[in-house]
């Protein structure tokens, strides 16, 4: 006779509290336990399903995952088991599938409605490969520029984080997680990842609640309102406390206060890691029992938690029901998603789509949106608009270089580094995509590498030979995967290698200088700020990055992208970012130009200009469970038609605790025609004014507030009004 939990048409509930009621202690605690893959041989693997009912398995791809799940599903009970993977930006860990612009790449579009669609190709994608949860989005706040993991995060912004992780989860869970095309999003790194201490992976991080819930809350809290399925753990201490065992952020604030319904992973080898690394439990067994007491639901890559688990709860020292607690979380998921039911099983999603036209097409849009143009002196771009070039030059380290332009998380990096692999796709490096562009338009181009990105190695002789001939220069240069990623933290942001040398020898030939970055993050490039003629940033673009950048050199669209970052002067000013408090004695560093960035928060060029006049608030005094309207006037005043993204700023005058000088409170897209002028409105809701106290409450305090809009973030750019809330 079918148990009550094989019934589909009871809920996920009924189906989940009857297949607990008939799971061993063994069984329950299996399906704690995430197995890293690659780790094992395929016969330890396979013990994890027969006999220890492993519940999940992270980076095992197509015929292999296929093969663990057939043995999961002839199991006692038969239950499925979950399959995880960083497929961060697009499904990258498979060779072949579609690498979008890394997350901050992409950030730098603020298109929710695009990045949507890449969260859905990339779900389609992995789906096809029989695997149904990704590691993805990272919400961690990119304020230390040092940190390696910057490249990973949407930047530096709390709101805009939220909005674009909002946007990513709808495309990666779909209309329905149990859809066949459908996978499981993971919030991550919950919390305050980012922040530890000297910008050091993993480290402490010295931040009070207050700021938590001020900072680096707000965006996860979008991603529960967002029916985010899954949360993880972040690496690092808060304070001393490690994430993993802290019970206030992961049980009371996520699960309590923010009703978070999902499961939590650990992240790699967290629990090992309170032993090892953290040092606040002697062994396996206080580490488990600590883990599973704070609030963690699934223990990734520490696999002596299943015998200690299980020994903890038989000799009574940890209470069964949070055992129950956490694998209810698990299998619910599991039901919902319909990991039970055929249609999530391998094969479901044709392989015909990874990779297909119209995933293509989305990459395409999304990594045009996301290049910003940081300068154009002259109006230099778009190239070659009175036919003066017949020769151009693409000189350096990262015009050919397909892993620095990747970034970290594709099969060159994870989870066994493949540096050699051959990709079995179309791709456009750089160099690639402005050699066929310019022959398209009868321009020759010719390369030279001219130096390498972590040595002294150079050959600019050669490099300023090769520029002889030529009548223009695109240097591409920036940073690499050995300078990114976990473990990758810099001190020195400046351009490593000779890159800087190459440049001013490449400058001193008196002819145009364009220069790409390709790189994990904002470095310090003052010279560049001063020397180059143009700069087009383009971060880690993915597989058509060559592509859309030649397309913006060319004028083939009208750059959009605004920066969701600031670029700091020298490594020193880090952290640069735009939200800072007000109250330092002195205006700026005495050796730096500048007290702001060097490119702030929001910033970015197009071939067109814009004007701001007429911001118009819907009421001048308003109260606070209000909605206001923001007008502004946006005209385009250039030859081109575009698209401006105009944002929206606030800060509070006078406030009981102090408050960040200026804070991102919204912000719209619009496309504009060359001559036109369009009003454009956005609402602010006077709760999103509020401060936090110093016990820990949200709070909007009457008095003044500035209402801020313009193109970027800085002072100089911004129209002003005053609001008064009673
Ligand atoms: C990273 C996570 C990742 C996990 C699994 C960890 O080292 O911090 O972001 O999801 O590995 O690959």
């Amino acid at each position: 006779m079918e148990n009550k939990y094989q019934n589909p048409s009871l809920s996920p509930k009924e189906r989940t509290e009857d297949l607990l009621s008939l799971m061993t202690l063994e069984e329950k605690v299996g399906q704690m336990m995430q197995i890293s893959y690659n780790t094992l041989t395929l016969e330890e693997a396979e013990d994890w399903v027969v006999n220890k009912n492993a519940g999940s398995f992270l980076h095992v791809l197509g015929k292999e995952a296929e093969h663990l799940q057939e043995l999961a599903l002839s199991n006692r009970l038969g239950i499925p088991i979950i399959f995880g993977i960083d497929a961060i930006h697009g499904h990258g860990l498979m060779n072949g599938a579609t690498i979008f612009p890394s997350q901050l790449g992409m950030s730098c579009s603020w298109n929710p409605e695009l990045i949507e669609k890449a969260g859905r190709v990339t779900a389609r994608e992995v789906a096809a490969d029989g695997i149904h949860w990704t590691f993805s989005p990272v919400l961690c706040i990119g304020r230390d520029l040092r940190w390696g993991r910057i490249n990973e995060t949407f930047g530096e912004d709390p709101y805009l984080i939220g909005v674009l992780a909002a946007a990513i989860i709808k495309g990666y869970q779909g209309k329905n997680l149990s859809d066949a095309d459908s996978i499981a999003a993971c919030a991550k790194h919950y919390l305050a990842y980012g922040e530890s201490t000297g910008g050091r992976d993993a480290y402490d991080t010295e931040v009070t609640y207050r700021k938590i819930r001020e900072v680096f809350l707000p965006p996860f809290k979008k991603a529960v309102e967002a029916g985010c399925a899954t949360f993880m753990t972040g690496y690092q201490s808060i304070d001393g406390v490690p994430m993993a065992v802290n019970k206030k952020l992961l049980r009371e604030i996520l699960k309590e206060e923010l009703g978070f319904e999902g499961f939590v992973v650990t992240d790699y080898n967290n629990t090992g890691s309170l032993i090892t690394l953290q040092k606040v439990s002697p062994d396996i067994s206080d580490a488990s029992k600590k883990s599973v007491e704070a609030g963690n639901d699934m223990i990734m890559a520490t696999n002596d938690f299943y015998e200690a688990t299980i020994e903890l709860v038989k000799s009574g020292l940890l209470s069964e029901s949070l055992i129950d607690e956490a694998v209810g979380r698990i299998l619910s998921l599991k039901f919902s998603m319909g990991l039970f039911d055929t249609k999530k099983r391998s094969g479901y999603v044709s392989r015909e789509v990874i990779s297909c036209k119209e995933h293509q097409q989305v990459n395409l849009e999304l990594t045009r949106e996301s290049l910003v143009l940081l300068k154009n002196s002259k109006n230099i771009l778009p190239l070659n608009r009175n036919n003066e070039i017949k020769k151009l030059a693409v000189i350096g380290p990262n015009a050919d270089n397909l892993k620095a332009q990747f970034g970290d998380w594709t099969f060159f990096t994870h989870p066994d580094p493949k540096p050699d692999a051959v990709p079995n796709f179309e791709y456009y490096t750089m160099l690639k995509g402005i050699t066929e562009l310019s022959a398209s338009r009868g321009i020759e181009v010719a390369y030279h590498k001219g130096c390498d990105l972590l040595t002294d190695e150079h050959d600019i002789e050669g490099a300023v030979t090769t520029v002889s001939d030529c009548d223009a220069i695109i240097a591409v240069v920036g940073d690499c995967v050995e300078q990114n990623g976990e473990f990758k933290d810099r001190a020195n942001l400046d351009l490593s290698g000779s890159q800087l040398e190459l440049l001013k020898a490449l400058k001193s030939l008196g002819k145009p200088l364009i220069v790409i970055l390709v790189n994990g993050k904002p470095l310090s490039i003052p010279w560049l700020y001063r020397n180059a003629d143009a700069i087009v940033e383009t971060f880690n673009s993915g597989i058509l990055g060559g592509k859309a950048t030649a397309e913006l050199l060319y004028g083939e669209f009208i750059p959009s992208g605004k920066l969701s970052i600031s670029f700091p002067y020298h490594s020193g000013q880090t952290p640069v970012y735009y939200n800072q408090l007000s109250g330092w004695h002195s205006p700026k560093y005495v050796d730096l130009p500048d007290k702001n960035a060097l490119y702030p928060f929001g910033y970015g060029l197009s071939y067109t200009k814009y004007q701001y006049s007429n911001l118009v608030l819907s009421t001048k005094v308003c109260n606070k469970n209000d909605t206001i309207t923001v007008q502004v006037n946006v005209t385009n005043r250039g030859k081109y038609d575009g698209t401006e993204i105009v944002q929206l700023y606030i800060n509070d005058k006078i406030s009981s605790i102090m408050t960040p000088d200026k804070e991102l409170k919204g912000f719209a897209r619009v496309f504009i025609k060359a001559g036109e002028t369009k009003t454009v409105s956005i609402n602010l809701s006077i709760s999103d004014l509020a401060l936090v106290t110093p016990d820990e409450k949200y709070i909007v305090e009457p008095g003044e507030f500035e209402i801020m809009v313009g193109p970027d973030s800085r002072d100089s750019s911004l129209l002003k009004e005053i609001l008064v809330v009673k």
